[in-house]
């Protein structure tokens, strides 16, 4: 979740939804998000909404986040009314959840519960710095209902960790892989990035080596971003560090491909690899399937029935208007078919599954994908868009071309 929010319509201060949100609301998968917004530090390459102090005022200190949090979840229930739908997937981001004690985070999931209900089977994954946990706490959050672990491990490699600011040794995260396991984590996910400056071909294969030797059922390999405001940004414009290539980024996509499939890894989105369609993290899919979920936290997110609305940035400032029994929500949209099929498009495109041509408006530019190798064409003739090797790596440039 970026730091910086976006403008939008006014939202009434009860939280109120229209009620078009509402309609058709429990026949669409619905989860939740919650965002912790604490780190240790804040990592050179990061723009996420996320605070280095414990105390941030009342309410948003470490100690008070998991009341405050639950004050939100309650609201959404009264907002969503009725028995309010079931809870298919939680996902806990940030930030650091695990800062946080994980009584906390089983308490924030309980009243997820209590006021919802978890269907059976739902999916419960937090992210995870490697440093931050350990056998005790993995084993607190499994007891609590958590079913999945997402660890940050980004490189195997001392100096590429060294650039991005990481504070944990490279064999830290293969560790807390192997003790996620133990305490009878399922699913486990590592996060790799790649292209990070004085990054070679042969670091990024000790890394991808790394991460399958420790046994996750997922891996998310991101290009490094170069996100305005950071301190790495900063270092870029100084000349201490070179702008990240896009050629390099390309070649290391395609050693991730070679390397994650080698071992049993298949993708099912442009940045996600799992070993099963089990091991699919079913949150991602439920944001990029159009499905409803509602994002607790400071600077959260959300999307319910075509609206998307998201939350004051400042956790003292979301804390302040909880307290004050007002809704957190700093502003929203309220999307119309045609922005709904465009964001369909965009998101879905990337998913191994597809997208249905005929929902795609522009046959000149589709004959062309096709012609130049971005699209398969078995799935084409069977009416879907789906991405090859190659339309993977041109995929943000083939979206533009769609909808542009
Ligand atoms: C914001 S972090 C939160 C999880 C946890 N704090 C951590 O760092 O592991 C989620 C993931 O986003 C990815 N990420 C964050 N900023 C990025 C950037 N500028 N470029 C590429 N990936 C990024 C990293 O892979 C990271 O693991
Ligand atoms: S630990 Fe994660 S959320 Fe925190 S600053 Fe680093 S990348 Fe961002």
């Amino acid at each position: 979740m970026p730091s910086t929010l976006p403008d939008g319509d006014p939202v009434p201060s009860s939280g109120e939804l229209p009620e078009s949100a509402l309609a058709g609301l429990g026949t669409r998968p619905f989860g939740f998000y919650v965002h912790v917004p604490f780190c240790v530090t804040r990592c050179g390459y990061c723009d996420f909404n996320t605070y280095t102090a414990s105390e941030l005022g009342p309410g948003a200190s470490h100690a008070d986040y998991a009341g405050t949090a639950i004050e939100e979840v309650r609201r959404a229930r009264a907002i969503l009314g009725g028995a309010g739908p079931r809870v298919e997937t939680v996902f806990f981001g940030g930030g650091t959840p695990t800062l946080l004690p994980a009584r906390d985070l089983v308490r924030i999931l309980g009243a997820i519960d209590e006021e919802f209900g978890l269907a059976p089977g739902a999916e419960v994954t937090t992210e995870a710095n490697p440093e931050s946990v350990g056998p005790a706490y993995l084993a607190e959050l499994r007891r609590g209902g958590f079913t999945r672990m997402s660890f940050g491990m980004q490189s195997a490699r001392e100096h590429v960790l060294a650039v991005l600011d990481r504070r944990h040794t490279p064999g830290r995260a293969v560790q807390a892989v192997r003790e996620a396991r133990a305490e009878g984590f399922e699913h486990v996910n590592l996060d790799l990035i790649y292209s990070t400056p004085g990054e070679s071909d042969d670091d990024w294969r000790a890394s991808l080596a790394a991460a399958i030797e420790a046994g996750p059922d997922h891996v998310s390999a991101y290009s490094l971003i170069v996100e305005e405001g950071t301190r790495l940004a900063a270092r870029i414009r100084r000349g201490e560090l070179p702008m990240p290539d896009d050629d390099v980024a390309a070649d290391r996509y395609l050693i991730a491909e070679e390397m994650l499939t080698g071992a049993g890894f298949g993708w099912y989105e442009v940045s996600n690899w799992a070993t099963s369609p089990q091991a699919r993290c079913r949150h991602n899919l439920l944001y990029w399937t159009g499905g409803d979920w509602w994002g607790v936290g400071p600077g959260a997110h959300s999307h319910v029935g075509g609206t998307r609305w998201w939350n004051v940035k400042h956790p003292a400032a979301y804390a302040g208007r909880l307290a004050a029994g007002a809704s957190p929500a700093h502003a929203r949209e309220v999307l119309g078919p045609e922005d709904r099929a465009v964001e369909r498009l965009m998101l879905e495109l990337r998913l191994a599954d597809g997208f249905p041509l005929a929902g795609i408006d522009r046959p000149i530019v589709v004959a062309r994908a096709l012609g130049g190798g971005l699209l398969e064409t078995e799935p084409f003739k069977r009416g879907r868009a789906v991405l090859t090797l190659r339309g993977r790596l041109l995929a943000d440039a083939l979206v533009r071309d769609l909808v542009g």
